[in-house]
């Protein structure tokens, strides 16, 4: 992008641009590409981090379309790239959801032509506002699956329990909760990253494996569990990002006797 559009503040790096820049997108501006490269001298394995995360989407948004899901909502959808997830679920209903006004906009722009796509811009910390509105959009009476794939990590604790648990709530049995979430596990470097995330649109909370966890209280954690992004259901040898440990993915599925 060559210049903000408006009431973007092109000064300040932006999680979303961020996280397009390590996807090697072409939708960020210079402010983003700094923070981006000093996270990469901190942490030199997060393109292909950010790539095994996208790949676990793919895989996890094929399982469950082939287990019957038919509605899902992707939270913190972010900037679209290659692997949209109505691009791997052409057969389900998809509600994208991003607080971001340009995630959003670039969003509608892509899918101007596409039925059964809807974009929402809505914050997931302004749950009860979120439900409402998703419950115009999607049928609450049948399985719906929440994706929250890299963005529980950018929401503290009093919001993200509460976002969780308010979505289980709302779900009839046979609903997904699909989870990415960076580990804090490094700790000479992870103070660099908190610094970094501070300066720009979203901090970062992160959380250790067990706190992760936490979040499938009341869900059956399908096979094979909490896992690294590449170890869950894996389908490519080569793929980029094996062997690293950035953080946990796990598919929940809330019981028929919830
Ligand atoms: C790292 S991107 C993840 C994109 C995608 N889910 C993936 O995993 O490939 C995080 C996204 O979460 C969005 N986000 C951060 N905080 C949010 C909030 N409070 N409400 C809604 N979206 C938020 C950001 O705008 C960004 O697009």
């Amino acid at each position: 992008m060559d210049s903000a559009p408006e009431g973007v503040d092109p000064n300040v790096p932006n999680v979303a641009r961020m996280y397009d820049y390590y996807l090697d997108g072409k939708d960020n501006f210079a402010v983003d590409r700094a923070a981006a490269e000093q996270i990469l001298e901190t942490f030199p394995h997060t393109k292909e981090g950010a790539r095994a995360n996208r790949a676990y989407l793919r895989r996890a948004v094929r399982h469950l379309v082939e287990s019957g899901v038919r509605q899902i909502v992707d939270l913190g959808a972010g900037l679209p790239t290659q692997g949209n997830t109505h691009e791997i679920a052409p057969e389900a209903r998809v509600v994208y959801v991003d607080n971001d006004p340009v995630v959003c906009a670039h969003g509608r722009a892509l899918l101007a032509r596409t039925d059964d796509v809807d974009v929402l811009q809505a914050d997931v910390r302004e749950t009860d506002a979120l439900l409402d509105k998703l419950g115009g959009l999607v049928d609450f009476d049948r399985p719906v699956a929440f994706l929250m794939l890299a963005i529980l990590h950018f929401i503290p604790d009093d919001f993200a329990y509460d976002l969780v648990a308010k979505v289980r709530k709302v779900s009839v049995p046979g609903s997904r909760l699909v989870i990415s979430h960076a580990v804090d596990a490094t700790p000479d470097t992870t103070p660099q990253a908190i610094e970094i995330y501070r300066r720009a649109t979203a901090a970062l909370s992160l959380r250790t494996r067990q706190e992760i966890l936490r979040f499938f209280d009341g869900y059956e954690l399908e096979a094979p569990g909490l896992t690294y992004p590449n170890g869950w259901r894996p389908d490519d040898p080569d793929a980029p990002g094996n062997g690293i440990t950035f953080g946990y993915v796990g598919v929940g599925r809330k019981p028929d006797n919830a």
